[in-house]
């Protein structure tokens, strides 16, 4: 739903000073999350005096509670920050790390085979967890408020719960069977063993607790600790892998965000070890050499498509963590590299995937993962995108602790050319190696023009790039957020070689069409996505924010004194 409510009523707010009155310019803010509770939560905090990077830290912890399907203390995240002070764009990573005891192999039998659903579920999938150590930085490094202030919200709604509804239904649908394996998890998140109805509420009484500790102690409650012990003793005695020094060594790394230049758009967006900010990048290098809005519909299209083929197949073939390998990020992004790539697109017919390399695959499964944005009325903003993976992560709850533990241990290249749960392929970039970072698709985006702003990004696995890139060719064109977030979608991953489109994602003429060119077409049984978008138009100072009407999200534009 798009909302922008400047009405009278705000700008009739009134300020006290001393004995005079004083007509104050209401400030202007806007929220988009996947939850509406979480979207309450930032607002809170901004009300309470915090800028946009509290918010965001509030925003995380509370779908870190309302949202456990999707992100969680138990997972990871990358937040993308700008602050407006001194323009600092950076990125937070609070990807999972591979625990000390990981192997090149562990996924796999003795004969070489991966081993079904043992980077998927229970303890063994999970990595070390960033997100509570995420939440500490933004609130230390870049926050006005304190800790416990930031953190009050998400507490609450553990002790009291949050209401089930449809689309918890349908994830825990999806993961019920592993969750039933795991009695903490199960005691909370079902009933009796079976998906709980609708406005059942899920109260995280430990995970509360588990969050308190977190407020009064900062990074060390989690990650050294009564609760840390708790964590490691629970994960090794239901067959799982961590050790102590796994959790105390976890590091928070802010890196240098990815930056293109799309048609005068400036695209900032998620670095290594995301692959977003790189395989968007290299699509919009590729599409810069069409006149993407002279072209038909299929034919356009088409060409889109073709760029996705050629970025995700090097997404394949280079990226993983910028800590363990070296990564031609500048040659990835390079407009003569991006101008060969264009070259090779024939615009009368698909290019076999196996043309550009021969790798098999497997279909995808699932929705996950979670984003939302935030400004401030000082013009800091935040675009974050935070996962536990698969909904409800491994499945597995570290007991007495509430924390939800991720399946990011999947998004390595298990054996190499082996896909993984969304299909996606990789080889010795994203290889497993001891304290190295899964590579993600996840991929949280700022653009700037002259006259517009806008922050965006979704959940989807693999997909998540291809949306924000349809997103930001709508954005090129002069459309608003609730355009974004509902354009029917579309995607190519260069495996499996295939065009996967949402119910309503291709026309029956473009299916027809793109059919004739060689295009294999499939169509996803549901549709897919959850985008959370903002923008600001300059010139007017008129926010606007959407959230996707495939989710449950809100979005607000709201005043305050
Ligand atoms: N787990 C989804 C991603 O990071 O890409």
């Amino acid at each position: 739903m798009i909302k922008n409510i400047k009405t009278l009523s705000s700008f009739l707010c009134v300020l006290i000073f001393t004995s005079s009155y004083v007509f104050a310019e209401p400030k202007q803010a806007a929220i988009a999350s996947a939850h509406p509770l979480a979207t309450q939560a930032g607002i809170d905090i901004l009300r309470q005096g915090g800028n946009a990077f509290d918010a965001a830290a509030a925003i995380t912890a509370s779908l870190a509670v309302v949202e456990p399907y999707s992100s969680g203390l138990g997972g990871g995240a990358f937040w993308l920050v700008h602050r407006s002070s001194d323009k600092k764009q950076t990125m937070i990573d609070g990807r999972e790390k591979a625990p000390m005891r990981s192997t090149h192999d562990m996924y796999l039998d003795k004969a070489g085979n991966v081993v079904k659903g043992l980077s998927l579920n229970g303890p063994m999938a999970a990595g070390i967890p960033g997100v509570p150590a995420g939440i500490e930085h933004l609130v230390k490094n870049y926050g006005r408020l304190s800790l416990k202030q930031v953190l009050a919200p998400a507490i609450k709604q553990a002790q009291e719960g949050f209401a089930v509804t449809e689309r918890y239904q349908k994830l825990m649908g999806y993961r019920k069977e592993v969750i039933k394996q795991y009695p903490d998890a199960a005691q909370i998140f079902l009933n009796k063993y079976d998906v709980p109805a609708i406005g059942a509420l899920i109260v995280q009484k430990d995970l509360a607790n588990t969050l308190i500790t977190l407020a009064n102690n900062g990074r060390k409650g989690f990650y050294q600790g009564p609760v840390a012990k708790q964590l490691v003793s629970s994960v090794r005695e239901n067959g799982g892998i961590w050790e102590p020094g796994d959790l105390e060594k976890y590091q928070i790394i802010e890196r240098e965000p990815i930056v293109v230049n799309y048609n005068g758009i400036k695209v900032t967006s998620a670095s290594p070890p995301s692959s977003g900010g790189i395989v968007m990048g290299q699509a919009l290098n590729i599409l810069e050499q069409f006149n993407l809005e002279k072209l038909d519909s299929i034919t356009r299209k088409h060409i889109v498509i073709e760029a996705m083929r050629r970025s995700y197949r090097d997404r394949a073939a280079y990226l993983g963590d910028p800590d363990f390998i070296d990564i031609p990020v500048d040659r990835l992004l390079d407009k003569n590299y991006a101008g060969g790539l264009a070259l090779t697109i024939n615009s009368e017919r698909a290019t076999p995937s196996s043309e550009l390399s021969n790798i098999a695959t497997i279909d995808q499964i699932g929705t996950d993962t979670t984003h939302f944005s935030v400004v401030d009325p000082e013009g800091n903003r935040v675009s974050a995108t935070l996962s536990i993976n698969l909904p409800f992560g491994s499945g597995f709850v570290a007991k007495g602790t509430g924390v939800l533990l991720n399946n990011e241990m999947d998004d390595f290249s298990v054996k190499p050319l082996t896909a993984n749960a969304y299909g996606l392929v990789g080889d010795h970039a994203n290889a497993i190696a001891p304290g190295k970072r899964p590579l993600s698709s996840m991929t949280p985006t700022f653009l700037e023009t002259d006259d517009r702003i806008a922050v965006l990004g979704t959940p989807g696995g693999s997909r998540i790039i291809s949306m924000v890139l349809l997103g930001v060719l709508d954005f090129a064109e002069g459309n608003a957020p609730k355009s974004w977030v509902s354009l029917p979608r579309y995607h190519h991953q260069y495996l499996p070689d295939q065009v996967q489109y949402e119910q309503g994602g291709l026309s029956d003429l473009e299916q027809t069409a793109l059919k004739d060119k060689g295009h294999v077409l499939k169509e996803k049984n549901r549709r897919y996505g959850n985008m959370q978008a903002i923008m600001i138009w300059k010139k007017k100072d008129l926010f606007f924010a959407a959230s996707d009407p495939r989710g449950e999200g809100s979005a607000e534009v709201f005043y305050y004194p």
